[in-house]
């Protein structure tokens, strides 16, 4: 495992501010800051358990969706696309992220562009990352967000369970695996996904 230097707790700190104060000025419904904070406390998490660069995991974490906040004011394409453009942008316009190295940068922008596609494996950052995404999908906290999301439509909503069964089949690391047998946190998706379904079953009749 590789401990953070006090610059990288340093830039850490000072990005979160960053993204929270961004998510401030344009909230998003199941994707602002709290979730980019719950992504990256994941994100530790499976660093450490997977003996990786925990710094580089926790950056890109709290990175990752700040792209949604431009396709909420018009922007257009694809927030993660977004996001690897505005993280590009941020580079060059501030220079707090000057401690980082050229590969570093490289490597954030990697995960962080790629965290829908479960492909993109050329980095373990960029795994842990779609990893740490996908049990804030899961769990209480999970369903919570898809009702938060799709404000109660039903059809959305149940298309958007389906997708939480996707992402449990695409979740690569040992250490997600076990957070997700030891939290037992597919219980609340099964059991409202079940009652969403049953709730369509209507008697049948000649
Ligand atoms: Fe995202
Ligand atoms: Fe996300």
């Amino acid at each position: 495992m590789i401990r953070m230097t006090k610059d990288q707790e340093n830039l850490l700190a000072y990005t979160r501010k960053k993204v929270k104060v961004l998510f401030r000025d344009y909230p998003i419904p199941a994707h602002g800051f709290s979730h980019s904070e719950r992504v990256r406390k994941w994100a530790e998490e499976v660093a450490a358990g997977e003996k990786q660069n925990i710094f580089l995991c926790s950056l890109a974490a709290t990175l990752h969706d700040i792209g949604r906040t431009r396709e909420m004011t018009g922007f257009g394409s694809r927030h993660h696309e977004l996001s690897y453009e505005m993280m590009r942008e941020w580079y060059k316009k501030d220079s707090a992220f000057d401690i980082l190295t050229k590969q570093e940068k490289i490597i954030v922008l990697y995960a962080i562009r790629y965290h829908w596609n479960n492909a993109a494996n050329k980095y373990p950052e960029a795994i842990i990352l779609r990893d740490a995404d996908k049990l804030d999908s899961l769990g209480k906290i999970g369903v919570k967000r898809t009702q938060e999301f799709y404000s109660n439509e039903a059809g959305k909503i149940e298309q958007d369970f389906r997708l939480k069964y996707d992402m449990l089949y695409w979740l690569e690391t040992k250490t997600a695996w076990e957070i997700v047998w030891k939290k037992k946190i597919m219980l609340p998706v099964d059991r409202y996904y079940l009652a969403l379904l049953k709730k369509e079953i209507l008697p049948i009749e000649l």
